[in-house]
Parts: structure tokens; sequence; C-alpha cells
């Protein structure tokens, strides 16, 4: 398939041969993206770089080459600007011939790479026991969207589902099914995950005999009390339900089997610890156990800490995520990992890449980064809350999303009034 700059580059050399027949330069080079769109779609910059050798001022070169220059059928009339940039404005016809080809192109003109490499997308990510919210779109919709182009374009894919599916609040939502006697049901039956967290929840923070058993019951389960794990994965498999369920309506690429929740990082990080104190990098801070990238300062000017250990010796989000990035570069053999997280965790992912590098765990062979994205606001012009209560469900906004979308339209706008 011939592109577009390609036949304009053609007819730039022809035009400059005949006007400065033996000039020497670089067909590749010739035409480039307009730098201003005000002015044109493409711009030749050759004039400039001519000058000198023909020993004229560029613009007249310019005017040498547009004079010979035959392009019509491409291009409307060519234009010279500022010191003899040539502006080019690609016909209509010639750029709807060429969307039409690239339409019947089977990669739609775009070259499967032929260095491909491993590329890990950790996107999507909710949380176990909880509705997946508004923010969890941006995420799933763009993380998907990466993951079939970097498919597309030849790369190896391996999508990570980073489910939070472990955390304190596992004991406190198992007491809850003890309570409420669904714990002896053969299905659960949580129809409203929301609902069922803040319920347990309120019962937490009103009753210090609940309290007190949601703390024994999260370290029986850490500690691996077979009862205790059980009712724990049929919560996990209850949401996961969930979560199939607004996949499939949004039709992505997700799969059960592209969750690797943060539980089955917990053998791991034992090591984890073990081995940045190895490193010398591990220091004790108020009883917790912490790492200081360089570069990471607080509010008062004083050094920032990865906390990977608190002090009743709890792990953290930022541990899981440590032996995470670990996992994916030695076992899954990324060669770039992209987290899809919303820009609330921007620092999270800076000093995660830093401490990784500190250990060695992330060299320049890996290109790691964060690719992040606002969050969704009310109309309130503030984030959409989970528990504030009253918050939207990702599946009912969908399910609302498709009713106005079929909605026979009146004003030609339908559904732009703000989801309140
Ligand atoms: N579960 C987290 C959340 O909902 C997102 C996890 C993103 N991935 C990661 N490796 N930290 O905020």
């Amino acid at each position: 398939m011939v592109k577009i700059p390609t036949l304009l580059a053609e007819r730039i050399a022809a035009a400059t041969d005949a006007a400065f027949p033996g000039s020497s330069y670089e067909v590749a080079s010739l035409v480039e993206a307009a730098a201003d769109t005000r002015f044109g779609d493409y711009q030749s910059n050759l004039a400039l770089r001519l000058a000198k050798a023909v020993g004229k001022p560029p613009r007249e070169v310019a005017n040498a080459i547009v004079t010979a220059l035959a392009i019509d059928d491409l291009c409307q009339t060519p234009s010279i600007a500022g010191p003899g940039f040539i502006n080019l404005t690609v016909r209509e016809e010639l750029i709807a011939r060429t969307a039409m080809e690239l339409g019947a192109d089977a990669q739609l003109g775009a070259s499967v790479t032929s260095r491909p490499t491993t590329v890990v997308l950790d996107y999507s990510a909710p949380n176990i026991a909880k509705e997946m919210h508004v923010g969890h779109l941006r995420s799933t919709i763009i993380g998907d969207c990466l993951a079939r182009v970097l498919g597309f374009l030849g790369h190896d894919v391996i999508r990570q589902n980073h489910v939070g599916d472990w955390g304190t609040q596992f004991g406190m939502l198992i007491e809850y099914l003890v309570d409420t006697g669904a714990a002896d049901q053969p299905e659960l039956g949580v129809k409203d995950l929301d609902g069922f967290y803040q319920a347990a929840k309120r019962e937490f923070d009103a009753n210090e005999d609940f309290k007190l058993r949601a703390r024994n019951r999260v370290v029986a389960l850490q500690s691996g009390d077979p009862r205790s794990l059980e009712l724990w994965r049929r919560l996990v498999e209850e949401s996961k339900r969930h979560f199939r369920a607004v996949y499939a309506r949004l039709g992505v690429l997700l799969e059960d089997r592209d969750i690797r929740p943060e539980s089955f990082f917990n053998p791991r990080l034992a090591e984890v610890i073990g081995d940045l104190a190895l490193l010398g990098l591990a220091r004790e801070s108020e009883g917790a156990t912490c790492v200081f990238p360089d570069g990471f300062k607080r509010k008062d000017g004083e050094p920032l800490p990865m906390i990977v250990r608190k002090a009743d010796g709890a792990f953290l989000y930022a541990t899981t995520d440590l032996a995470a990035l670990r996992y994916r570069v030695t076992e899954l053999h990324a060669d770039r990992i992209a987290y899809v997280v919303g820009e609330p965790q921007a620092q999270h992912f800076a000093m995660l890449f830093a401490v990784a590098r500190m250990a060695g765990w992330l060299t320049d062979a890996v290109r790691a980064e964060h690719v992040s994205f606002g969050s969704v606001l009310g109309p309130d012009r503030k984030p959409f809350k989970t528990r504030a209560g009253g918050t939207i469900k990702l599946v009912d906004l969908l399910t609302e999303a498709v009713e106005r979308a079929r909605a026979p339209s009146t004003s030609g706008r339908a559904g732009a009034t703000p989801v309140t």
C-alpha cells in the first residue's frame, strides 16, 4: 500500500531534480507532518536545507521547487510560508481513497512489528466484595484498547487483572456472613455487594463484640484456618460473578484466567522484605519496615518512605506490588509492564519503580510505566465515591447508557444530561 507522504515525497523529489539538477537530499526526510495544521497536512523543509548548496535564499529555492511541482492530482495548490516551508494540503478524494484502501486491508495498513515484545498489561483490577464503579470503567476500557492494539501490532500481551482480594476488611465481611446465616447457605446470594459491605461496616463500627470477632477472623484467615479460607473463597467467587457480568456487557477480552489477584502474591511477601533487608534497603522506622527511595520528600522536606511492612507485621498494597513486579519480570519475562490505573496512584507507582530499580528487580531492559487517567467526576465536579453510598454501580450505569443510546432522540443529543 502506498502511503500519502511517500507519494508527496516522490513528487517533491522530481520537482527538485528538475529545478536543481544533481542536488542531493534524502527522500525519506522530504515530507513531514505539518507543524501547524492550519497551514496544511504536510510540509517540506527541503528548501531550507538545500539553500546553501545551491547558493540561493531558501524562499527562492522553495519557489523554484513549487514551480516545477506537478502535484495537483494529490494536493491543493501548495503554499510557501515563513523562511521557505512548502505547505501541502491533501485533496479529500485522496484521503477518502486511502481510507478505503486501509479499510480493505486486514492489518488496516499497520505493519506487524519485526521486534515483538512481551507486554504485561495490568488493568481493570476491581476490589472483591465491592461493586465495580465508574472508576474501573476507564482502566478496563483503556487497558483493553491497549491490549488489542499491541496484540494487533504483533506483541505478546499478557493481561493481568490485579484484583484486590486480600486485606483486613475480610475479617469483617466473613464475620458478617456468619452472623446473617449466609455462611451456612449453599449460595451466599449477595445480590448487592456494596450494600453487603456497608452493612458489615456499620456492624463493625457499632458493635464492639463484632469488631473483636472480625479482628480475630483476620488473624485466623491469615494463618490459614480452613473454615475462614473457605468463606473467603466463596466471597471471592461471588464477586467474580459480578465482575464477569460487567466484562461480558462491555465485551472486553478479560477472562477468569487473567485474574492474578493480590492473594496470589501472599507466599512471596516475606521474601520481598527479606531481600530488601539483605540489600540493605529496608529500614525500621517507628516499628514499620520502610524503604526510602531517592528524590521523594514529604511536605515537611523529610524523606518519604515506602512502607512495606506495618508495625503489627501486616504487609501492604506496596509490598504486593513489589512482589508482582518481580514476578512479571522474572516469570512472565516482561519487556514492558504498563499499569492502567487512575492518576491518584501516580506517586505509588513512581515509588514502586524507584524501589524496584534500587533493588535491581527493575533494570533498563524493562520498560515500566503508569498509564494514568483522571477521575470520573459527579455532577458536583468531585470524584465519584464508592463508600459514601448512593454511588451508581457500573453495571447499572452501563444499562442506562444502552437504554439512553437506544431511546429515540428528540433534541438530537439524547443522553446529554448528566447522570445524577
Ligand atoms: N485494586 C486497585 C484499585 O481498585 C487497583 C490495582 C492496580 N494495579 C496494581 N498493580 N496496583 O484501586
